[in-house]
This record gives structure tokens, C-alpha cells and sequence, in this order.
């Protein structure tokens, strides 16, 4: 039996997606093969409610110094995130002189609207090409990764900061107990730890199988960030569910006894309750779930295949990296993968080979079906390509289900 990362608790394994690659390391056709390989498999932790992956990857091998992803990407993230800078610069960061620490700032897409507002600021990230991209704007970043003893460091040479933030980064972190005690040391009194990730309770009643990869080590939920906090010495003070990524939840946290705690945090643990969120019978049923999909799926694509039609792939993400190697999906099935991401074209998805393209490509001509792996951005991504549509085209998603749109 697995021992709970958090707090030494059973972890009984729901969920095995087999063999999986690193999903966000793209080989070049020429080094297909040297891929690395480990178990995916999740858990449910019988005491804490933490659900968490089984084996962990090494965090060099997750995020080396070309890690390909560019949060700017995505217009809709760019406008999130300008929104949840606006927020904290009017309410945590408001007081004299703020010093604001964000873990996994990525190419900067959030830490440099704090940088604009003249706020003293440091991203910390280890992706050393993204954290330079967030640099070349004048953003101050540490390239690294955040832990205990970088945040002494910081602390040490800069002073007590009054907001930590991160998104879409803390749930990548096993060794989370030394992200929290990094959080003690760096926050001033009263400062809150905040942090967004995708919601557990969104991917279970959606089935979002996909958001099941390597870096989310983590699936949260309020009910097993609380005790999660609790254990670390912090309370949650505030829960708020954004629809970003599928569905996300942001945690604020604070040094026990600090700050008031909202009434959002009970409401949300009722929620979870009558979800059921916290029963292994609800995992059970995922997991027949995730089946029945991934089944539905090779059959559709293959009487696509059968019938003579084009099929292509739209968004080379992490999640497609589950997909394709878990239903058995290659270049027999979906010809290639389209992606704005200049670092992951011309390369091929982790695992199941499909050659990645840059987005002309997808027009040059339009495919007969196109597997929207980044159905997170639908809205933005079906806007773009109205004409796919228009020409006959058809979307095919997987989440919630397999459909055709
Ligand atoms: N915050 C951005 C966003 O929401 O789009 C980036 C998210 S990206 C999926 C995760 C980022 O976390 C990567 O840039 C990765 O290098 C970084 N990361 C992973 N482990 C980290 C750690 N221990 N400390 C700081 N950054 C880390
Ligand atoms: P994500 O789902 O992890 O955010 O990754 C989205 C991927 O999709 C990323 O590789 C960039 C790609 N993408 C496009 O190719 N075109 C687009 O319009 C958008 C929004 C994303
Ligand atoms: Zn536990």
C-alpha cells in the first residue's frame, strides 16, 4: 500500500492509465524512442481525501530548461490573468511597498502585469527559456525551483512578501510539505498563500480522464486542500471556482489563525459531501467511465480511418499525451497534431508519434475531423476557425463525452 504524500495515509489506487510518457517533453522525429516512461496511476487517500498519483516523475525530467508550454498562448489566459493581477493589486497588494512572489510564473503572462503596476515582484520557475521569455519584459525572475530553501533565500534578501501565487503549478509539486513550510517562512504577517489549480470535482463529474497527466501529481479538492493546510500549519480561508481550464478552484491560504475564514470554504464542503467527492465509489464509477470513453473513441476514429477520412488533432497538450497513449491513438488514426507553440512543431506528441504542425497547416486543406484536444480553449480555438466549420468540417471532443460538434 501506497503512503499518502501529505499525511502518511493509506492511498488506495482507482485509476491506472499504464505506461504513460512525460507529456510535456516533445521528441524530435529523430529521438522518437528516448522517451521517458513511468506508471500513471491514481489514488484516493482513505484518510486526508487527497487524490494523487502512485509514482512520481523526477521534476528535472517534467520541467527541463526548453519545457515547451507558453501560458501566453492563450488570449482568454492572457485576460484571466490580467484580471487576477487587477484583483490583488487593489486588495493584498495595496499597502506600502507590497512584495509580491509568484511560484511557476512561466513566460510571464500574470507576474508582468504586477511588474507594470511598479510593484516589487519575483517569478521563481526552473523553465529557464519561459522564465527568460517573462525576463526579456523587465519582469524579475529566479530560475529555479520553489522550496523551502529557495524561499529562505528570498526572504532573507527581500523581505516578507504579502502574497504568494501560483497557478496551474502547486498541484505539479509532490514534495508539497516543503512548499508550504517555503510559504511560512516567505509570508509577512497576515500575507495569504494563493494558489488555482484544476478542480477535482470538475474532472469527476466531466470525466475529464485527460487532465490525468504527469504534472498534476496533485487533483485537488476543497475538502483535501483543508486538511492539506491544516497539516502545514495554514488555514483555507477563502474557496472561489473559476471556469478556466475546464473548471478550476482557487485556495487561499494563510498561517493558522491569521485571517478570518470565508463562509465560500463550508459552503464548498457541503457541495463536495452531497457530490459524493470524498466516496471511493465515485471513483469506481470514473474509471469505468474513462473506459467506455477511450472505447468509443478508437472506434470512432477508426471508422473514420476505415471510411477514408481525414482526421487531425487540434492543440498538442498534455492531456492528449493521456489520450492518445492510453486509447492507443497514433498516426494510423489521427494524421497529425496542429499547435501554435513554435517549440513543439516539427516534433512528435510524447509517446504516440503524431508529427506536430504549425497551425497553417490545419487549413492546407481542412481535414474532414478535427480531435480538439484543447477543448479547454474551445470557445476561443472554434472562434478562430469558424471557416473549418463552414467547409464541412466537424469537431470531434471526448469530454464529457464522445461527441461530435
Ligand atoms: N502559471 C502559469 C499558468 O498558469 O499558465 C504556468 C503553468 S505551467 C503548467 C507550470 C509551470 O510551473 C512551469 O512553467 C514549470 O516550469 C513550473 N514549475 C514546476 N515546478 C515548479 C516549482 N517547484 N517551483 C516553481 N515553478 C515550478
Ligand atoms: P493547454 O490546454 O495545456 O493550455 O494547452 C493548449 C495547447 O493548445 C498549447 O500547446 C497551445 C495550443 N493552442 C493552439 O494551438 N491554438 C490556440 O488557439 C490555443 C488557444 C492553444
Ligand atoms: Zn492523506
Amino acid at each position: 500500500m501506497t503512503s499518502c504524500r501529505v499525511c502518511g495515509g493509506p492511498v488506495v489506487e482507482f485509476f491506472d492509465f499504464g505506461r504513460q510518457p512525460v507529456s510535456d517533453v516533445f521528441p524530435a522525429p529523430a529521438d522518437i524512442g528516448t522517451e521517458h516512461f513511468y506508471r500513471l496511476a491514481v489514488g484516493f487517500c482513505t484518510d486526508c481525501t487527497m487524490v494523487q498519483q502512485l509514482e512520481e516523475v523526477d521534476r528535472e525530467k517534467m520541467f527541463p530548461a526548453d519545457y515547451p508550454y507558453r501560458s501566453s498562448g492563450s488570449s482568454l489566459m492572457r485576460r484571466h490573468f490580467e484580471e487576477t493581477a487587477a484583483h490583488y493589486l487593489a486588495t493584498e497588494l495595496d499597502g506600502p511597498d507590497p512584495f509580491y512572489v509568484e511560484i511557476g510564473c512561466n513566460d510571464g503572462i500574470m507576474l508582468n502585469s504586477v511588474r507594470a503596476a511598479g510593484v516589487r515582484h519575483l517569478g521563481v520557475d526552473p523553465a529557464e527559456h519561459a522564465a527568460l521569455a517573462a525576463g526579456a519584459t523587465g519582469s524579475r525572475v529566479h530560475i529555479g525551483f520553489f522550496e523551502e530553501a529557495a524561499a529562505r533565500r528570498i526572504r532573507e534578501a527581500e523581505g516578507p512578501a504579502q502574497l504568494v501565487f501560483s497557478a496551474n503549478t502547486i498541484s505539479h509539486i509532490a514534495y508539497i510539505d516543503s512548499v508550504f513550510a517555503g510559504a511560512r517562512a516567505l509570508l509577512a504577517e497576515g500575507g495569504v498563500f494563493v494558489f488555482e489549480d484544476r478542480y477535482l470535482g470538475d474532472i469527476v463529474t466531466h470525466t475529464y480522464f485527460d487532465q490525468v497527466y504527469d504534472e498534476h501529481f496533485y487533483l485537488f479538492s476543497v475538502r483535501s486542500v483543508q486538511a492539506m493546510a491544516r497539516q502545514y500549519g495554514f488555514d483555507l480561508i477563502d474557496v472561489e471556482h473559476l471556469s478556466v481550464h475546464g473548471g478550476t478552484m482557487r485556495y487561499t491560504t494563510a498561517r493558522a489563525g491569521e485571517r478570518t475564514v470565508l463562509p465560500a470554504v463550508a459552503r464548498w464542503l457541503a457541495h463536495e459531501h452531497d457530490r459524493k467527492l470524498s466516496e471511493q465509489a465515485t471513483y469506481a464509477s470514473f474509471g469505468a467511465k474513462v473506459e467506455s470513453h477511450c472505447t468509443e473513441l478508437r472506434a470512432l476514429l477508426t471508422r473514420l480511418k476505415d471510411e477514408g477520412k481525414r482526421v487531425v488533432g487540434y492543440g498538442a497538450t498534455c492531456k492528449s499525451a493521456t489520450v492518445t497513449n492510453y486509447c492507443g491513438i497514433g498516426p494510423d488514426l489521427i494524421s497529425a497534431v496542429c499547435d501554435s507553440t513554435p517549440d513543439k512543431q516539427h516534433r512528435v506528441t510524447p509517446g504516440s508519434h503524431i508529427p506536430i504542425l504549425p497551425p497553417e497547416h490545419f487549413s492546407s486543406p481542412y481535414p474532414d475531423y478535427a480531435v480538439l484536444f484543447a477543448w479547454n480553449h474551445a470557445e476561443e480555438i472554434m472562434a478562430k476557425e469558424q471557416e473549418f466549420k463552414a467547409a464541412g468540417g466537424r469537431w470531434i471532443l471526448y469530454v464529457p463525452d464522445v461527441h461530435l460538434a
